[in-house]
């Protein structure tokens, strides 16, 4: 396993729609195994293949509601993803790997149902709310070109994110 670098906001790759993964091969599961450790890495909660250069459809989720189980455990691997059904609304603060240190307010769907292949070629559904159904969203939305600060109708300062964060940091 290796860690890729995270293509960041400005570089014209992100902006390009991703194609579906038709071989589920061992460069496949390198790529996702490599995504897992830079995601780990990184302390993040998900990444797209594109963010670190690669334009095919694959994404990697962490699950935060499984929090009895290890980071690594948490990670949902997603290829050629679909939303299915979503319902609800969440507004909230919303970041990405690619855009560093910035924070948007951007709706999202409270839930989320999301169809897709695991690294296999197997055909599953998963599901999740609040965090999770953010994170499906933010990052099948990575495979189609999209960032999140195209979405938010308005980027936090750092006193407003506090604001988000703050009743958090009391638990
Ligand atoms: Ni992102």
């Amino acid at each position: 396993m290796a860690i890729r670098k995270i293509r960041e906001e400005g570089d014209a790759l992100l902006l390009k729609k991703s194609r579906p993964v038709t071989d589920f091969n061992d460069r496949l599961h390198t790529l996702l195994d490599d995504m897992r450790e830079t995601l780990l890495q990184a302390d993040g909660v998900g990444l797209a293949a594109p963010q670190v250069g690669v334009l095919r459809r694959a994404v990697i989720v962490m699950d935060t509601s499984l929090e009895d189980k290890s980071p690594e455990e948490q990670i949902i691997e997603l290829i050629n993803p679909e939303i299915v059904e979503f319902d609800g609304e969440q507004k909230g603060p919303e970041g990405c790997l690619s855009v560093p240190g910035v924070y948007g307010l951007v709706e999202r769907p409270n839930h989320v149902r999301v169809r897709a292949q695991d690294r296999f070629g197997n055909w599953f559904e998963a599901e999740g709310t609040g965090l999770t159904a953010r994170c499906f969203c933010h990052e099948i939305d990575h495979l189609d070109g999209h960032l999140f600060t195209e979405r938010s109708e308005k980027i936090l300062s750092d006193e407003e994110l506090e604001e988000y964060y703050g009743s958090k940091d009391e638990d």
